[in-house]
């Protein structure tokens, strides 16, 4: 037992570490970020189309092709790339992210800013992971802009708004519908909010597993829902980077064995 915690505490030190070495960079010119400008979406230039409902799409290619092309919310008519999503359609856990930042928008992927590499790091070290083996997306597929007229600008993001969430969201869900993962992870409160429909804070949610409230793949077909602090916030604040490592230990006791500890 003692030397079980023994490593336990070598490899929480070693992932620290890696962590902060890799990261540890200056920090981005501007991200102290401009003062926060009021909100604006920009209104449509002409008539939303409306998609077609996502049940008659046959498959992921479709799915991204409409969200390549969606202009249901002001968010289509600024972005400069849809971020649909990135990794395996046969991931058996999808992480899920808030909305595309500046770095998300120019290169069309999510997560690949420092948020990103954090990301990276926290897949490779605690669950011996790539982004390929995981599927990566978020819950706006384009990027929130204060000012939306600036695409280029820095520090230039805003979080997504209820509405731009909900008229995002059946993508999202029909992105679980094809890869019907076991577990999803959300990362941070926006999502976390968002999926398990809760108020609640994310540091009261983190660490304990929860059911997707839809049954989205037939009867039974439940998804887990394990929520962890942000990548971004990590960066903010080292002292979550333990009890994230600890809910990515969560995660991969469920993805080695199929239970959740002190469940049948
Ligand atoms: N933050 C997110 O929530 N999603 C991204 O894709 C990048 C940063």
């Amino acid at each position: 037992m003692k030397r079980e915690l023994a490593e336990a505490a070598r490899d929480l030190a070693a992932y620290i570490r890696t962590l902060d070495e890799d990261l540890a960079g200056p920090p981005r010119p501007g991200a102290a970020g401009p003062k926060p400008a009021p909100l604006a979406v920009p209104a449509p230039a002409a008539a939303p189309v409306p998609p077609r409902p996502v049940q008659d799409i046959p498959d992921m290619d479709a799915l991204a092709g409409q969200v390549k092309a969606c202009r249901k919310c002001g968010l289509g008519y600024a972005r400069l790339n849809a971020v649909f999503g990135v990794g395996s359609r046969k991931a058996r856990v999808v992480f899920v992210g808030e909305g595309p930042g500046f770095q998300e928008d120019h290169r069309g992927e999510p997560f690949v800013g420092r948020s990103g590499q954090l990301l990276d790091k926290i897949l490779e070290t605690v669950l011996g992971l790539k982004r390929s083996d995981v599927y990566i997306a978020n819950i706006v597929k384009c990027h929130p802009m204060k000012d939306p007229e600036n695409p280029e600008a820095h520090g230039n993001d805003r979080p997504p708004t209820p509405e731009e969430m909900s008229a995002c969201r059946p993508y999202l869900e029909e992105q679980l519908r094809f890869i019907k993962p076991a577990c999803i992870v959300t990362l941070g409160s926006v999502p976390t909010k968002v999926l398990l429909n809760t108020d609640k804070g994310i540091s009261v949610m983190r660490g304990h597993w929860y059911d997707y409230p839809a049954e989205l793949f037939g009867p039974g077909g439940r998804i887990k829902v394990l929520p962890t602090y942000h990548p971004a916030a990590l960066l903010r604040n080292p002292n979550l980077k333990r009890d994230t490592w600890e809910d990515m230990k969560m995660l991969k006791a469920f993805l080695e064995t199929g239970k959740i500890s002190g469940q049948d």
